[in-house]
């Protein structure tokens, strides 16, 4: 994630009759990233992305792929880097599904048994049997294995930069859902830059790995969905994240990002010797008790400490609640901590290490915009 692969800078469409759709428009998109357009029907997020593959031509600014100004690009050349997918697909109706998704390779001139395998390694990648589907017409297909196809043609010539807009935008909540939770998954084997334009800020948040929040033909808010829940730049974007913003940003965070690190609060089981002097340093009331591989055994109060604290003193884990995991949703330990009437819980990680702990403090802190969570990155 580091060299910048998308530039946009200070990019303009005015269209002849005078509607300015994308307004002075700068952006950079980072290698591997998924940027989600978001914003109201009109407000010129199919201009922005169609302007990278110059189906529509800027009148105003740069836009660089590459470092390459796509202005000075072949567009035949530029078209065929970048895949587009669309909401209704626009698959051939006289073709059938596996002609349909090897079409771009076939007019690049790919020979037909690379075509074929790539055509079926592309059903399996989106989930549709190829025997099953290989030779079906696009009216013999779903909604939802329509849109499969059109995400498999889309990819067809392995573009390394994906367009998409509404992709999902016509199909019912369910296979939408499905499909989303089909995309994350592709994301993580396919390393690609994509432009994902939605006007659902859930779908925004949940595929995004970075948000263009739009309006007017204007980016209003650029930044991680974490960052536009907490901190939304204005009422509009506000309004578009909704009243139930806590909750998003809850099934997005890991204990790991609200947790306080357990650094200066542990202590080894074998020199609780040193507890005193520990907590003087440290200024804790209590201590977290390890054993030699670091796994959390209790802990021991300074009450405890004062009345010469030694291991027989230390309160043991509640084992009808076991720690959190630094990778849990916020969410579900909140609900059991709640549930078990505990206002702390230690964190260890997958090798059920301590790593840190989490309080109902921490919880607080983290629906209370604009302060950053204690523990972790926001
Ligand atoms: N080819 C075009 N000619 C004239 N106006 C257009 C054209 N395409 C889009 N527009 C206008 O530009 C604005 C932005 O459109 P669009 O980018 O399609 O918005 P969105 O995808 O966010 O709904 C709208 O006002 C739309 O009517
Ligand atoms: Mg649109």
């Amino acid at each position: 994630m580091s060299h910048v692969i998308i530039k946009f800078d200070g990019v303009s469409k005015v269209f002849p009759e005078g509607t300015r759709a994308v307004d002075d428009v700068s952006f950079e998109i980072f290698d591997g990233e998924c940027i989600t357009f978001v914003g109201p029907s009109g407000c010129g997020k199919t201009t922005t992305v169609k302007l990278l593959n110059r189906l529509v031509e800027p009148t105003g600014g740069h836009i660089y792929l590459n470092d390459q100004d796509t202005a000075q690009t072949d567009v035949i050349a530029l078209r065929r880097s970048i895949g587009y997918v669309i909401q209704d697909v626009g698959l051939f109706p006289h073709m059938t599904v596996s002609q349909n998704i090897a079409l771009v390779p076939r007019l690049q001139g790919w020979p037909e048994r690379k075509r074929n395998e790539r055509t079926e390694e592309l059903l399996h990648l989106v989930g549709l049997e190829p025997a099953a589907f290989r030779n079906r017409y696009p009216n013999q297909l779903s909604g939802g294995q329509k849109q499969r196809v059109g995400v498999a043609r889309g990819l067809a010539a392995d573009p390394p930069v994906i367009l998409m807009d509404e992709p999902f935008g016509a199909l019912d909540p369910i296979t939408r859902a499905q499909l989303q939770d089909e995309f994350l998954r592709l994301r993580r084997r396919l390393k690609k830059v994509i432009l994902f334009v939605t006007h659902d800020m859930d779908e925004a948040i949940k595929l995004g790995d970075r948000i263009a929040v739009m309006r007017n033909g204007k980016i209003v808010q650029f930044d991680t969905p974490r960052k536009i829940l907490r901190e939304p730049a204005d009422p509009f974007v506000r309004d578009m994240v909704g009243r139930e913003g806590g909750i998003k940003l809850m099934k997005l965070l890991r204990i790991a990002d609200i947790m306080d690190p357990a650094d200066g609060m542990t202590i080894p089981a074998d020199r609780l010797s040193e507890a005193e002097r520990r907590m003087a340093e440290s200024g804790k009331d209590i201590l977290l008790v390890v054993d030699k591989e670091g796994r959390f055994q209790g802990t021991i109060s300074y009450e405890q400490v004062m009345r010469g604290g030694r291991s027989g003193d230390v309160a043991l884990l509640d084992r009808a609640l076991p720690p959190a995991e630094t990778t849990d949703e916020v969410g579900h330990t909140l609900e059991a901590m709640l549930r078990n009437k505990r206002v702390w819980l230690p964190v260890v990680g997958e090798d059920q290490k301590l790593r840190g702990v989490v309080t109902m403090t921490n919880f607080a802190c983290f629906f209370t915009a604009g302060d950053a969570p204690s523990g972790g990155t926001s």
